[in-house]
């Protein structure tokens, strides 16, 4: 890697980070200050659009063209939803920049709200995050006292409105159209698209949905310029005339066994043997490792000799996985299990599907029976090829369900049988050896929550 200056995480080293005194001590609110006064609401989307920026929530849709998708002569409320339900397993960047530097989501908040003639926005906050959201409600207040938000901010005529929603708990509800369902007060069922929430989303009103991390890159878009954010990353891939690039920094998790789990910011692009190696410290006990999850749960595994696979919005997709997700990295060493991988994927995904979806809730639940049954020992050689079925027709074609869950779903059981089978056909052999299909029950269901008797490796953000 290249030499690289962090930005999104520049300031949480500084004691009180979260603070409104030390936030403008260095610089903060000054972006906003300037883009009221100098930039036009489409100026902004227009530079956003220009840095190539492209959402972190998951799916990596060009933000700048998501927000060109509003209605230009729309009378409102128009409203923007910050995605804070970080609800994806491995994932916790939205997590640090919120506790330790609130103010930098709210900037990125006040800019993006402006750009897309929002005003009133809402922060969609995971429920279980009390830190963030106490150190959040605290910032919001602090810029509300500031003049940086209410009415007619800084003279300028803009005003907005922000308000915490605290989440209910569910993977679904991070959907971004479950979402806006549970802001309604309504349960989290994500609804069919069209028409997409820029047309009719919030209360039917047009609306933007964004991740946390996507607002944090949009003030620095804003302060330093879209030539900037386009000279940090990857460029488009010249054998995919699809794919618009990966530029800028990105937040990565990195969990699981290594030496130094945590959230790090590097370049879109850098390796993740590189991400392992020199920000998580390596495999701790001096252990090699077996597979990695590069982008939260739902992208699936790579295998120990995929590790140079570029970090960007293609390079997981051509390792068989699903795409580069959240970066939420998770490692497991050589000595961990793959059918623990796949049972707890598998309980994940069964226990969030919200059951809306027929191939979705139907598919999570019967994968879970089979690989329950294979890790108890009643396992046969052809229920290998089952799972892969059931797998390939739980998402079937993407769009074909409601939502993205089904499709997550299925990447954690495709690449681990792909890439793991002849592991996983040694447990079925050692612990079944004649194939037979006992009688002898199952261990009961739990809750779903996942069981730290059962693994070394925790799947929770
Ligand atoms: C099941 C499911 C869960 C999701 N959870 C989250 C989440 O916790 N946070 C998030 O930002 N996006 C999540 N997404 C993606 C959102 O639907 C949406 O694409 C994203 O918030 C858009 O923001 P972005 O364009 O800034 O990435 C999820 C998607 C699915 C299908
Ligand atoms: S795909 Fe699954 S989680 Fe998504 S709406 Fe359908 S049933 Fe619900």
């Amino acid at each position: 890697m290249e030499s690289f200056e962090p930005v999104l995480l520049a300031n949480i080293q500084r004691p009180d980070s979260h603070t409104l005194a030390v936030y403008e001590a260095t610089g903060g609110y000054q972006t906003l200050r300037r883009a009221l006064r100098e930039l036009s609401p489409a100026q902004v989307v227009d530079e956003v659009r220009r840095s190539g920026l492209r959402g972190r929530g998951g799916a990596g849709f060009p933000t700048g063209l998501k927000w060109s998708f509003l209605p230009a002569d729309h009378p409102g409320p128009i409203y923007l939803c910050v995605n804070a339900d970080e609800s994806e397993p491995g994932t916790f960047c939205n997590r640090v920049l919120m506790e330790l530097d609130p103010h930098q989501v709210l900037e990125g908040t006040i800019l993006s709200a402006y750009a897309t003639r929002a005003t009133t926005a809402y922060i969609y906050l995971r429920y279980e995050y009390p830190l963030a959201y106490r150190r959040l409600q605290a910032a919001i207040d602090e810029a509300y006292a500031a003049g940086y938000l209410g009415r007619n901010i800084l003279g300028s005529g803009f005003s907005l409105d922000v308000y915490i929603h605290r989440g209910a708990g569910a993977y679904i509800c991070g959907e971004e159209t479950g979402l806006i369902e549970s802001i309604e007060g309504k349960r989290a069922w994500p609804r069919s698209k069209p028409p997409f929430p820029a047309v009719e989303g919030l209360f039917r009103k047009p609306t933007v949905v964004n991740n946390v991390e996507t607002l944090a890159c949009v003030k620095h878009i804003i302060e330093r310029g879209a030539d900037w954010f386009r000279s940090i990353g990857v460029p488009p891939s010249p054998d995919d005339p699809r794919d618009p690039g990966s530029f800028g920094p990105k937040l990565f998790c990195i969990s699981g066994h290594v030496n130094k789990p945590g959230c790090y910011e590097a370049p879109l692009g850098i390796s993740c043997r590189e991400l392992i190696e020199k920000f998580g410290g390596g495999v701790w006990k001096g252990r090699r490792a077996k597979a990695v999850v590069p982008g939260g749960l739902s992208t699936g595994v790579l295998s120990v000799d995929e590790l140079d696979v570029p970090m960007d919005f293609v390079g997981p997709v051509q390792k068989g996985c699903l795409g580069l997700g959240t970066g939420g990295v998770i490692v497991m060493d050589e000595t961990y299990p793959m059918i623990e991988f796949l049972h707890n994927s598998c309980r994940f995904f069964a226990h969030e599907s919200c059951g809306q979806c027929t191939p979705c809730r139907e598919g999570t639940s019967w994968a879970l029976q089979i690989v329950r049954r294979i890790k108890a020992g009643r396992g046969r050689l052809v229920d290998l090829d089952l799972l892969l079925e059931i797998a390939d027709n739980i998402g079937i074609i993407p769009g074909t369900t409601i939502c993205g869950l089904a499709d997550g779903a299925a990447w954690p059981i495709k690449t681990a049988i792909r890439k793991f089978r002849e592991e996983l056909e040694d447990y079925i052999k050692r612990t079944n050896p004649t194939g037979y299909k006992t009688r002898r029950p199952v261990p009961a269901l739990d809750n779903g929550s996942p069981s730290h008797k059962e693994s070394p490796v925790s799947f929770q953000g």
